[in-house]
């Protein structure tokens, strides 16, 4: 068995952040977003994996995630010159694929728990398609699966006004190499995408076997800001270990789990995890709150921070107010500015979204 994980896409909802970055590469609890799928892939046993790519944020996609021996995988990427869809995704693929069963796994898309209950129930019942269904309250904003007792899913439908169950496609599949034929025969949809629940849709009208996996465990679609602070807090609360290896003053209390990473120095603050600090980070009279993470060769002076990710090299000096639920771009400059007259200066890019209190 194969697996392609899908890291294209044009990122538009999580504006700005897209414009200079892949959103599979947002850190959660300081780990890009994509490697949790990698490792989930790999822990069941599959070592080829495909990495989808897009023109814009491919380089840095594959500069980051490497070769794949860090999860102990053979990574192989897969330019996708255009977001034409999942299906199309899975079309571009086909020479990687070849006739192996593959895993689909969506690189912005977070799973609680590890892939091989999917894999043995795929085999065991040699199916054409297995997916994975998460309840969720409001189905009508996602694609929903009719299906019945047995599992059998009956139809797909996206984003119905009258849902047929609460049971949203959650981004992880798993095909038969039938599924290439499935595409072959259907059409870009309104929103000029190939499909996969059309393409999954065709398969059930040819009577191939498709069936539903129901999650029990958490599923995230990090594809916005709130399901990024959330995927934040569900990983840093369910995952994070304390290890401190950069240096804190005698000054600063850590409480909780709290992650430190290497060359990063804490100066009279307070740390309440779960918290993770990246490397060479620069954190002085500052209050960190929980369900935060703090990458790389950050600076954060005189500043009260919780449940907020703050991205590479950013700064935050003399903001006497508490930053929650935010999400601080890669070498943004949040400071108080000494000129008089006191105002607020800004130099925001594109899309950006500020809330003042
Ligand atoms: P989506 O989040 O559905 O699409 P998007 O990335 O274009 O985002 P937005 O709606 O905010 O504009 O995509 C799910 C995952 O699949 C994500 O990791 C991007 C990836 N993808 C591709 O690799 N190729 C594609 O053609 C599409 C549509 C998505």
């Amino acid at each position: 068995m194969k697996a392609i994980v899908l890291s294209g896409g044009k990122g538009t909802r999580l504006r700005p952040l897209t414009y200079t970055g892949a959103k599979q590469l947002v850190p959660v609890a300081n780990k890009p977003i994509l490697w949790y799928g990698l490792e989930a892939i790999a822990a069941c046993g599959i070592t080829e994996i495909g990495i989808i790519i897009s023109p814009e944020t491919g380089d840095e996609v594959k500069a980051k995630t490497g070769d794949g021996s860090q999860f102990g995988a053979q990574i192989t990427y897969i330019l996708q010159d255009q977001p034409a869809g999942l299906a199309h995704a899975v079309k571009i693929a086909q020479p990687f694929l070849g006739d192996a069963p593959f895993v689909m796994y969506l690189g912005d898309n977070l799973v609680e728990g590890c892939l091989d209950g999917l894999v043995d129930q795929f085999k065991t019942n040699t199916l054409d398609a297995l997916t994975l269904l998460c309840e969720v309250p409001n189905p009508t904003a996602f694609g929903v699966a009719e299906v019945d007792k047995t599992g059998r899913i009956l139809r797909l439908v996206e984003k119905p006004k009258v849902p047929p169950s609460n049971l949203a496609l959650v981004g992880v599949y798993l095909f038969s190499p039938k599924i290439h034929e499935a595409i072959a025969q259907i059409q870009p949809s309104a929103r000029g995408e190939l499909e996969i629940t059309d393409a999954i849709q065709k398969l059930i009208d040819l009577n191939h076997k498709v069936e539903a996996f129901k999650l029990r465990g958490w599923w995230l679609d990090t594809g916005k800001k709130d399901d990024l602070l959330e995927a934040n807090r569900l990983i840093l609360d369910n995952y994070l270990q304390s290890s401190i290896r950069g240096d804190v003053d005698e000054r600063s209390q850590i409480s909780g789990r709290v992650e430190i990473g290497e060359g990063a120095k804490i100066v009279n603050s307070t740390i309440r995890g779960p918290v993770s600090i990246g490397r060479h980070c620069h954190i002085e009279n500052c209050f960190i709150g929980p369900y935060s993470s703090i990458a790389d060769g950050v600076t954060l002076v005189e500043t009260d921070l919780e449940h907020s990710v703050v991205l590479q090299q950013a700064k935050i000096v003399g903001i006497h107010q508490r930053i929650v639920d935010s999400v601080i771009g890669q070498r943004a400059n949040l400071r108080v500015a000494p000129q008089r007259p006191k105002a607020l200066r800004f130099m925001i890019g594109d899309d950006c979204q500020i809330d003042l209190a």
